[in-house]
């Protein structure tokens, strides 16, 4: 019989084992690819000392093909619960060191416990993928616990934030979880997430590629969007999903977390200066929000995909708001099917988790051509349009410049339901741009008149003159208020301010049915 000490030896050998991993071969072997090991990321993403470990000595229960003499304590995710900058978050950390992260029976259970408790507790839920996938040597039973992980990641949905940190393989169905979830981070050359990798590529489309160049970080945050962020390196991943917990709340019932604030002098003249006296003249959204937001609050997502249109956090008098601008200097800042399903997405976000809406105005209309139509122009820009009109959240729109056309509409103007629209005397609002309007209305009078040219240039001056401005929406009401641009960061502040307790009852129903 053993001792009381000699059981308090066992409990430290076996707490010993399970820190081991994969052994030292396997971790210096994960250090020589430039990766942490699991436990190294999960002691860089919480408070010091705050974790506190589940399932530590959990063994898989496999007994094909030898496994059953290779056992290793945690069986390749380390799972728990901690604190980030004092706020509680649960975590999974695979750990490619044991069976390359392989996902058992057991390594899915670890998740889904943590998931569970992430949403009866409302809290965050982050996990650090870095897998090779379904456990191999367990057939179906492993994909019964991706199954089971992908319904709880449907469930947790708009009820606590999901963050998928990709740092190593995603690859296969495996993808799907970290698809459903909120945010997706990958890191630069050591990550990399598709369905099918290249030799199935090559085989089936005869394309060669690398996985890199499949579905490396620059592929999914420029060409697919897949991820939101790309990470030059897994600290400044681990770093960016702390910044982004700072922007929300721990779930959907709570605001997120206010930072302290000093009223000032809230105007900024040098919003004057920003829109050029030529109308087709470009400049950068990013100049406008950083100009309106505290200092340096802005927190870009999606920052390389659709770049037409930029999206991101920022603070507003110490208060998480979200930001949906169209860009003018990319595309003139046109609304096409990526820019239309990027903000979608963030504007659905927010309204689940609380956070106000602002939205910055300069669209010249929807982007023209068989490629958008053939690929569903139609249905995507829809889902902007039903995501700003089913937000209940605090929505104030500023127009900086254009908005024109269906834009004008999709882009959270009053009659879809923003609360407060703003516009500053560079507006422009109208049913088109005023060169296309004269062709039209005016087409037999341009075609029949002795200098055909110039007849053009007055319609257009008529025009412009009549409709190029934010007065006739300012006379219907559809425009709250017209403002200089140095008074917006404290009309903001005001106007979010007043709209802070805002409520509203929808009609009862099981959910919508946004266009897909
Ligand atoms: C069991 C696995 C494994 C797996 C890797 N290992 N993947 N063990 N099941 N899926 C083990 C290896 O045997 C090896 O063990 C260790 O992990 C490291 O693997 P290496 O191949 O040495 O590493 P590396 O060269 O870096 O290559 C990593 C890899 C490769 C690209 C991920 O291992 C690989 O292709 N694995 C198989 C991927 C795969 O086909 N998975 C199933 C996909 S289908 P030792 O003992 O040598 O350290 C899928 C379906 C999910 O996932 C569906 C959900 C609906």
């Amino acid at each position: 019989m053993k001792t009381t000490k000699e059981k308090f030896e066992l409990l430290e050998k076996k707490n010993q084992d399970a820190i081991k991993g994969g052994g030292k071969e396997r971790n210096d072997a994960q250090h020589a690819k430039g990766k942490l090991t699991a436990r190294e990321r999960i002691g860089l993403l919480l408070d010091e000392g705050s974790f506190e470990e589940t399932g530590k000595f959990v063994t898989h229960r496999s007994r094909e093909f030898g496994l059953e003499n290779e056992q290793y304590l945690g069986d390749g995710v380390v799972t728990g619960f901690g604190k980030v900058n004092g706020r509680l978050v649960y975590v999974f950390s695979q750990d490619f060191t044991v069976f390359g992260g392989s996902l058992s029976e057991t390594h899915a259970e670890k998740i889904c416990k943590v998931m569970d408790l992430a949403m009866k507790n409302g809290a965050p839920l982050i996990g650090l993928n870095d897998s090779g996938g379904a456990r191999i040597q367990e057939g179906v039973v492993s994909l019964a616990g991706y199954a089971d992980i992908f319904y709880k990641n449907t469930l947790a949905s708009g009820l606590v934030p999901q963050i998928s940190a990709i740092m190593g393989p995603c690859a296969g169905g495996a993808v799907y979880s970290p698809a459903i979830t909120d945010f997706i981070m990958m890191v630069e050359n050591t990550s990399y997430m598709f369905v099918t990798g290249p030799n199935v590529v090559k085989t089936v489309t005869h394309e060669n590629v690398t996985a890199e160049e499949l579905g490396g970080a620059s592929a999914h945050s420029v060409k697919s969007g897949v991820t939101h962020f790309a990470c030059a390196n897994e600290i400044e991943c681990l770093d960016y999903i702390k910044t982004l917990l700072s922007y929300i709340p721990q779930n959907c019932d709570e605001d997120a977390p206010a930072y302290a604030y000093t009223p000032g002098n809230e105007f900024r003249p040098s919003l004057n200066s920003i829109i050029p006296d030529n109308p087709n003249q470009p400049y950068d959204m990013r100049d406008v929000i950083g100009h309106i937001v505290d200092e340096e609050s802005f927190f870009e997502v999606h920052k390389n995909f659709a770049e037409n249109i930029v999206v991101g956090f920022a603070r507003l008098a110490g208060r998480s708001i979200g930001i949906v601008g169209n860009q003018p200097s990319v595309l003139a800042g046109v609304l096409d099917i990526n820019s239309s399903t990027k903000a979608a997405r963030f504007v659905r976000f927010c309204d689940c988790f609380n956070i106000p809406l602002l939205v910055l105005e300069d669209v010249p209309g929807f982007l023209p051509g068989t490629q958008q139509e053939w690929n569903a122009i139609i249905t995507n820009g829809a889902k902007l349009l039903y995501a700003f009109s089913e937000a209940t959240v605090p929505r104030i729109t500023v127009i900086t410049r254009k908005a024109y056309g269906g834009a004008y509409d999709v882009m959270n103007s009053k009659h879809i339901g923003a609360d407060l629209n703003y516009a500053w005397p560079t507006a422009e609002i109208a049913v088109m741009g005023a060169k296309g309007a004269a062709e039209i209305i005016f087409k037999r009078e341009i075609a029949t008149a002795k200098n055909p040219e110039a007849k053009l240039q007055e319609k257009i001056d008529e025009y412009t003159d009549k409709f190029a401005n934010p007065y006739l929406a300012a006379s219907r009401g559809y425009i709250d208020e017209v403002i200089m641009p140095e008074e917006t960061r404290k009309k903001l502040i005001s106007g979010f301010e007043m709209l802070k307790n805002k409520a509203v009852a929808r009609p009862k129903k099981k959910h919508g049915n946004i266009p897909l």
